[in-house]
């Protein structure tokens, strides 16, 4: 099983660092959650993680690879994949040709260009089409391979966008608030797609502002503030720890031990 490991990584902005020499460790396998107040870098730290930012000192490795100086691309064929905060799907385009672009580069020029290409190459994309609809039907869209992804609902766009994310066939996934705006019906749907992928031999990495899903979720919690780790460990440490219970004034946590 494959190990990320953050050290002592700092990512500074001029004079605003995101991240101070951070450091910790995903065990493989494992719900991780990372959370923290707003701005405090938690899309900066999987920013460093998927290549999208050097560190300004500091490294990340993954299993035998120091992959803070490898690019997006690269990080990604190792294994680590990511959503975002705000959804990346193509709306224009159907389910089936969202998650079948997850392996390509993001532009619009790119998704096009594939798609040409892979008419002359039938048995290639077959193999793709295949993989892409035993992905919908992994996050439960296989009934809405064809329909446009702007039809979809949005939790059900965010289930997309997970699909979309395994298409790289990761072994780390790393989500970026994939509960946000969804109601109660959506993240129960996205707390059992996330169970599903525990159970399947992925390792998750969620960020979330959700502290009683996140308790209920994850076996291990790591928690920012304005760029420093200020706790790591289960959720019994986290909602014990002063410092945490004072990051979040003690209402967020209050509310998880409800
Ligand atoms: N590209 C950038 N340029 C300058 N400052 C940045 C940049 N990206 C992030 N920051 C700053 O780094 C800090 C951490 O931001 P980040 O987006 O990582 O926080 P976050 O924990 O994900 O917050 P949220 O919960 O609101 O998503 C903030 O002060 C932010 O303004
Ligand atoms: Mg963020």
């Amino acid at each position: 099983m494959s190990t990320l490991s953050i050290d002592n990584v700092t990512l500074a902005f001029g004079g605003v660092k995101a991240l101070s020499q951070v450091s910790f460790e995903i065990t493989p396998g494992a719900i991780h959650g990372l959370i923290g107040p707003n701005g405090a870098g938690k899309t900066s730290l999987f920013n460093v993680v998927s290549g999208i930012y050097t560190p300004t000192s500091g490294s990340v490795r993954f299993d035998d690879h120091t992959i803070s100086d490898l690019r997006l691309d690269q990080i990604n064929r190792l294994g680590v994949a990511r959503t975002f905060q705000n959804i990346m799907v193509f709306p224009e385009l159907s389910l089936v040709a969202n998650v079948m672009i997850g392996r390509q580069s993001r532009t619009y020029a790119s998704v096009l260009q594939s798609i040409l290409r892979t008419r002359h190459e039938r048995s290639e994309r077959q193999l793709a089409h295949q993989r892409a609809l035993e992905l919908l039907s992994y996050v439960g869209l296989d009934a809405k391979a064809d329909e446009l992804a702007a039809n979809l609902p949005y939790g059900e766009q965010r289930q997309l966008d997970i699909a979309r994310a395994l298409a790289t066939d990761p072994k780390i996934l790393l989500l970026d608030e994939p509960a946000a705006g969804l109601n109660q019906q959506e993240r129960l749907s996205l707390r059992k797609l996330i169970l599903k992928l525990h159970d399947f031999g992925y390792t998750v990495v969620l960020i979330e502002h959700d502290i009683k899903l996140v308790m209920g979720l994850c076996s291990h919690i790591v928690v920012l503030e304005y760029g420093n780790k200020i706790a790591d460990g289960t959720p019994e440490d986290i909602q014990t720890d002063e410092r945490v219970i004072a990051a979040y004034l003690g209402t967020g946590l209050k509310n998880a031990e409800n």
